[in-house]
């Protein structure tokens, strides 16, 4: 009897510890578990509206945007294809370069179009007045620079703007063609919490 049971003991003993080694270690490896959003703060989501105006300065002796790289067909293309800037560009309350500043847009523009003005807009707005302060806005978008309105999407935030998506809207307010500098109206519309 005992010859018979010892070897079904032994088999199911393995099998049980096989079962309870793979499950231990699936819980060692979890890397991921369901939170509900109050656990974060999250509560009722909101829709703010900014409105602030863009200084985008490329001339004399502080500019504010600078062309970091371009390719050797760039100069001879209508739409200065290929060109990359990087800005950290005032953010203020009017559009007078002296007026309070909001924030800063910093990132990158491309001329990324053969046909047209056509700018790949990479950046975040980091702003830095009240509330807001030491919170971003990230905007990845298509800016045809002399359409009337120019839609962008909002893809992300931090801080107060964690979980955000939404537009902004530019109008060009003013832009001087000799120069090259611009201030540039926007409307933000976005859903955070
Ligand atoms: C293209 O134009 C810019 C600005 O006018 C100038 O600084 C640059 O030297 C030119 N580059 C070439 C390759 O001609
Ligand atoms: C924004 O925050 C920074 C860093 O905490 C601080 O130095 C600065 O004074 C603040 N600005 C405003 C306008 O509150």
């Amino acid at each position: 009897m005992a010859n018979k049971t010892l070897p079904i003991l032994i088999f199911v003993l393995l099998t049980l510890s096989t079962f309870f080694f793979f499950s231990t270690s699936a819980n060692d490896q979890s890397f991921s578990r369901t939170l509900c959003p109050q656990k974060l703060g999250l509560k009722k989501q909101k829709l703010s509206h900014l409105h602030f105006y863009f200084q985008d300065i490329v001339s004399g002796r502080n500019p504010t945007a600078i062309r970091v790289a371009q390719a050797k067909m760039t100069n001879t293309s209508k739409s200065l294809f290929g060109a990359v800037f990087v800005m950290d560009d005032p953010l203020t309350m009017g559009p007078e370069l002296s007026s309070k500043l909001v924030g800063r847009a910093q990132g990158i523009y491309a001329s990324a179009s053969q046909s047209e003005a056509g700018f790949l807009m990479v950046l975040n707005y980091v702003f830095l007045e009240g509330k807001y302060n030491g919170s971003t806005l990230s905007i990845l978008g298509h800016n045809a620079i002399f359409s009337g309105v120019r839609e962008m999407p909002i893809v992300g935030g931090s801080g107060i703007f964690r979980f955000s998506r939404g537009y902004a809207e530019a109008r060009t307010h003013e832009f001087d063609l000799k120069s090259g500098d611009a201030v540039v109206e926007y409307n933000v519309y976005v859903l955070h919490y």
